[in-house]
């Protein structure tokens, strides 16, 4: 099959990349660029496993073209951390309120998050289970990640407070 060259930027780097038209973004990501994090749980829009940042939205990866991301900015979980290694506030949450058990849902988890506090910094606990309605977890329930994102809002509005003063 003919392919397609696209251009984006994963994770702050510039990428160019050859892919088939029908290849799925998640595919791309894990296959061709190497970046796993993101996980194939469902391939049917239903798990949210595959949940990537694209262009200030939360997409589920494994529903969209690798080509519909030719221009976009692309952030996975590899993209959370520091370059330093200093883990994203919402990472450090999961780890601390033990919001995994087998880490599977984790990646998407913690990338619908971050968007979510994005659009809005200070959820309330009802907003915050409305918001990762669409990432499902089979292990923890979800108290703890409920507890893991409030725990990241709350790091981050203190950082916001902090540096405003
Ligand atoms: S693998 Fe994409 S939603 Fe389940
Ligand atoms: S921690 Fe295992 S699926 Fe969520």
């Amino acid at each position: 099959m003919s392919k397609t060259q696209i251009t984006l930027s994963i994770n702050g780097q510039q990428v160019e990349a050859l892919v088939e038209p029908r290849t799925l973004l998640i595919h791309f990501l894990r296959e061709q660029q190497m970046l796993t994090g993101a996980h194939i749980g469902c391939e049917t829009t239903h798990c949210g496993a595959c949940t990537v940042d694209m262009d200030g939205k939360s997409v589920k990866s494994c529903t969209i073209l690798a080509v519909q991301a030719d221009g976009a900015d692309v952030t996975t979980i590899e993209g959370m951390a520091a370059p330093d290694g200093t883990l994203h506030a919402l990472q450090e949450g999961f780890a601390e309120m033990h919001g995994l058990q087998c880490g599977f849902c984790t990646p998407g988890m913690i990338m619908r998050a971050h968007r979510l506090l994005q659009e809005n910094p200070n959820p309330s606990d009802t907003e915050i289970r409305m918001g990762i309605s669409g990432n499902l977890c089979r292990c923890t329930g979800y108290q703890n990640i409920v507890k893991a994102i409030r725990y990241a809002a709350d790091k981050m509005n203190a950082a916001t407070k902090e540096a405003a003063e």
